[in-house]
């Protein structure tokens, strides 16, 4: 599957069947967090992987109402990205740009790198960010220079949903200035 392809097909799967993720599809999915672009290549994520049904259901209670309730549990494996602070976007312990610590877009890139791989191999993932961060810090036994940021069940899909909807590229770029309507030279006539 090539990148394209793979970046049009993923989908959010909340749906899991209850069968292992090898232990060579896990190293896949690993190394490709490992090999995401970071600032300044700080690479401030920590992945925690979750594979006891107790500890599974303990995130489960910790996320409560959230339309992957149901995915925390029949994933056979929930990774749990976490940030050291203080890292991304920081120079001599200070801040280098407006926008202060970068850590969650580095998650961010990280992620999908997670979730493109994972669908490549076949497997589904979906990213959770609708949590207590705090309690699931506690139960994971986070220092305090780490928050987790998502929580990612990855499995076997036992049902792919639809796509839902994206917005037409024309309400998302701009030609040389911010307003001018940009045409996209593949459909323009
Ligand atoms: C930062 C972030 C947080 C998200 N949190 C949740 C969540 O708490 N629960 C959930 O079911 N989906 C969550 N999602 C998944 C989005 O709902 C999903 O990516 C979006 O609807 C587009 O669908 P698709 O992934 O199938 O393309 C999250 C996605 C992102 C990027």
């Amino acid at each position: 599957m090539d990148v394209q392809e793979a970046i049009r097909s993923r989908r959010s799967i909340r749906q899991f069947r209850s069968e292992e993720v090898s232990k060579e599809h896990l190293s896949a999915v690993l190394e490709a967090v490992r090999w995401a672009p970071s600032w300044a290549n700080t690479q401030c994520w920590q992945v925690v992987v979750v594979r006891d049904p107790e500890r599974k259901s303990r995130l489960q209670e910790i996320l409560g109402r959230n339309p992957a309730h149901d995915a925390m549990v029949q994933a056979d494996v929930v990774l749990v990205l976490c940030a050291e602070l203080g890292r991304a976007g920081f120079k001599r312990g200070e801040p280098t740009t407006a926008y202060g610590d970068w850590f969650m877009y580095d998650l961010g890139l990280a992620n999908e790198n997670l979730s493109l791989t994972a669908h490549s191999l076949g497997l589904g993932t979906v990213i959770v960010g609708n949590f207590d961060h705090a309690a699931v810090g506690r139960e994971l036994g986070l220092p305090h220079s780490l928050v987790a940021v998502t929580m990612v069940p990855l499995g076997h899909p036992a049902s792919t949903g639809t796509a839902p909807p994206r917005r037409e590229l024309l309400q998302q770029v701009h030609l040389e200035e911010f307003g001018v309507p940009w045409s996209n030279p593949t459909t323009a006539c």
